[in-house]
């Protein structure tokens, strides 16, 4: 790794490593070298690389300030491990960053020690383990960063209420797929929750905060995360079914088996029936929570969110909350190189997965920078 942001993932996660061997050799080889690899091989480190160049973006140029992104951002980073280890035992899949999920691979470490039952329990129990050691790590990386007493009640409150949201938004999803909910307004407000804030908004504020930068900055940029990370989590939703696996790292189509209450199927719902296009609302009635739903099947649903139009209004409600959010961004004032590179990301966090970058594995690298920190100050629009 020769990045800032892999380093820095680098020197949390070995010391604790060293930390959990001391407690016991074979959790931190079977547990925490999983949690660490995981986090380690990331994926794309969308939220590391938002709170990095939002701090830079912000006038962030000294090593100290750095530092604390680069903490954050890592701190970010084994969030998002947690998040993604539970949300796959949740969500029933087994594909994960181009990998088997890691409930699937501590399953697949026990298939020859224990019933495919049992095994497959065990896996499900050590993967919420994984995901809480991932979440301590987490906290302990910030509550660890030492913080200037102007910042530090604002990152640790963000920090805090980020958690709370993403395990709200994660709930909502989950509550939405039991009782079968078509509504759009639930499967926007859960999208928020769930993803967009974690994803995009606080990433974008805390690196802003770390900054010290003014209350209209932080604003613009709250507003900006605000339509990013909706747009993010729409085309990750359009992605499911629509995009390449070996881009997405994930298998197809596990939204529709698992019947998710995505904002996509309820408005292709809500337009077949506003149609009276009955051979429609079969369709996605029969698939919808189908989890033995075949290929043909998935296709079936693919020519029914298209022939509804639902696909085209999705991809542009993606495109105007794409369009809004860089409206509020190019509204404020930054940092020139950073502003770019900033806006570049919240761009990509949009588009199709196989138009943003190569495939899922090896992920593109986060920016290089700032071990010593000398890159030459930027200017302020
Ligand atoms: C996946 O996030 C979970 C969502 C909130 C949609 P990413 O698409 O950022 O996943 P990685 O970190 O790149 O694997
Ligand atoms: C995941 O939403 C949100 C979190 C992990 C908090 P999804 O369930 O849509 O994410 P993917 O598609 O599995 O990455
Ligand atoms: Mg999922
Ligand atoms: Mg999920
Ligand atoms: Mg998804």
């Amino acid at each position: 790794m020769h990045t800032a942001i892999g380093d820095m993932l680098e020197r949390v996660l070995a010391d604790r490593l060293t930390r959990a061997g001391v407690v016991d050799a074979v959790f931190a080889r079977e547990l925490g070298e999983r949690v660490a690899r995981f986090t380690r091989e990331g994926g794309k480190r969308l939220r590391s690389q938002l709170v990095w160049w939002s701090m830079r973006a912000c006038g962030g140029d000294d090593g100290a300030t750095a530092a604390v992104a680069l903490r954050v951002g890592a701190a970010l980073e084994l969030l998002q491990s947690c998040a993604l280890v539970h949300d796959d035992v949740m969500d029933g899949a087994t594909v994960r960053r181009g990998r088997p999920a890691l409930h699937a691979d501590v399953r697949e470490l026990y298939s020859s020690a224990a019933s495919p039952d049992r095994a497959a329990r065990f896996g499900e129990a050590a993967a919420i383990l994984a995901g809480d050691l991932a979440l301590a790590w987490a906290d302990d990386v910030v509550a660890e960063t030492a913080l200037d007493p102007g910042t530090a009640a604002s990152v640790r409150r963000l920090w805090s209420d980020m958690r709370t949201e993403m395990v709200a938004g994660q709930f909502l999803d989950l509550r939405g797929q039991l009782t079968g909910t078509r509504s759009q307004l639930e499967a926007l407000r859960a999208a928020h929750l769930k993803s967009a804030l974690y994803s995009v908004e606080r990433p974008l504020v805390l690196g802003a905060v770390v900054a010290h930068a003014d209350g209209s900055t932080i604003r613009a940029l709250s507003s900006t995360g605000r339509c990013v990370g909706m747009a993010f989590q729409l085309r990750d939703d359009l992605d499911d079914l629509f995009g390449d696996p070996l881009h997405t790292g994930k298998s197809c189509g596990g939204d529709i088996r698992e019947g998710k209450p995505t904002y996509l199927a309820a408005l292709a719902m809500a337009r077949a029936e506003a149609t009276g296009d009955r051979p429609a609302l079969a369709v996605l009635e029969r698939a919808l929570g189908d989890a033995n739903l075949t290929a043909a099947g998935l296709d079936e649903v693919r020519q029914v969110l298209v022939r509804t139009g639902a696909r085209q209004a999705v991809e542009t409600k993606i495109a105007h909350l794409a369009a809004e959010g860089l409206r509020h961004f190019d509204g404020a004032a930054f940092a020139a190189g950073a502003k770019g590179r900033l806006r570049g990301l919240l761009s990509a966090a949009t588009v199709p997965r196989d138009l943003d970058g190569p495939p899922a594995r090896p992920h593109p690298a986060p920016p290089a920078a700032p071990v010593g920190f000398a890159t030459p100050k930027e200017t302020r629009q």
